[in-house]
């Protein structure tokens, strides 16, 4: 008789997976650039994006269980739904899917990205869960496997997985890291009172701009890589830019006040994030980024204002 192959230790623990609990820290995105270009035929819009980790995080610990359970508190709770739709679930299972294994694991959510603000925060979850099952159940895939089944969760889920600065093109699912010497960006993250739909974000602007009402498309992301290299931030100020911005204040007209606002008190530059309402300002240092939250906050023209730097590490154990 053969005697069967024995794998070492290592191994062994890697296809056995974590006993204990497996904790990951996931970030929030914003784009610098989000050009958005025509409507494709799968319903999705053509991107060319740069994307940003920012130091606004969420955390998803995974344990051990008999069935697949998901338990979440702060931001959202009560609103979020937890069951098969919940994009952390959908993660689960797609993972267990991919690798054969069976989906069984008890998720906990502590959320501090809004619900529909434009960060990402369900596409951050869902890198979260990929990561955590993937430790707890030793299934021991690369990040670019996971990253492949990131993508058919959804457009901004691989880069979530990745983190930092990164080119994103397709749908915004194909990610290029950017290669640029560390530089620590100071931004501060006006926060809405509820959010947006993304689906009628993109809708608004393709209404907008067959009515001839939207600004001229960004188009390259050339000038935004440019900026970043020189390491000013006066000059990635001038760089930041958003195709959905337009459809973002014609849907919360509101949203004009608070970037007005965050202007007023010396940021160099704002942007809604992503499809909105979350503002994003870019700040001179951390030390301006702390007093122009502070002045946001009582300005009254957002729910919360909090400082963020950014790049950060994608989803991560520990
Ligand atoms: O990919 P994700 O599920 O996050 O996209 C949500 C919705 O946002 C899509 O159903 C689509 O309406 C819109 N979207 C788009 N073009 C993209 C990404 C998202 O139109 N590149």
């Amino acid at each position: 008789m053969t005697e069967a192959w024995r794998p070492d230790d290592d191994d062994d623990q890697q296809r056995r997976g974590a006993s204990g609990p497996v904790r990951v820290r996931v970030p929030a995105k914003v784009n610098l650039h989000l050009g958005v270009g025509p409507l494709r035929r799968d319903g999705y819009h053509e991107l060319n994006t740069v994307y940003h980790a920012i130091s606004i995080y969420d955390e998803l610990t995974a344990r051990r269980g008999d069935t697949l359970t998901l338990t979440m508190e702060g931001e959202g709770a009560g609103e979020l739904a937890l069951d098969d739709t919940n994009l952390a679930i959908r993660a689960a299972h797609a993972l267990a899917g991919y690798a054969g294994v069976p989906p069984h694991a008890r998720l906990h959510l502590r959320k501090q990205i809004p619900l529909a603000g434009g960060l990402a925060g369900g596409s951050a979850d869902a890198a979260a869960a990929l990561v955590a099952c993937d430790a707890l159940w030793g299934t021991g895939l690369s990040r670019d496997e996971l990253a492949g089944i990131a993508a058919d969760l959804g457009s901004d889920v691989p880069f979530l997985i990745h983190g930092g600065t990164a080119l994103g093109t397709g749908r915004g699912e194909a990610v290029s890291p950017v290669l640029a010497r560390p530089t620590s960006w100071h931004w501060v993250v006006a926060i809405a009172d509820g959010g947006l739909s993304t689906p009628a974000a993109y809708a608004e602007l393709d209404r907008l701009r067959d009515a001839g009402a939207a600004g001229p498309p960004l188009g390259s992301t050339d000038g935004l890589f440019a900026a970043l290299r020189q390491r000013d931030p006066r000059v990635l100020a001038a760089a930041l830019g958003n195709d959905l911005q337009d459809a973002a204040l014609a849907m919360r007209p509101s949203l004009a006040g608070t970037l007005k606002a965050g202007e007023a008190a010396g940021a160099l530059a704002g942007i809604v994030s992503g499809s909105g309402p979350t503002c994003v300002f870019l700040a001179t240092n951390a030390d301006d980024a702390e007093r122009i939250a502070a002045e946001l906050a009582t300005a009254g023209v957002c729910r919360q204002a909090r400082t963020a730097h950014g790049p950060v590490a994608g989803a991560r154990i520990g």
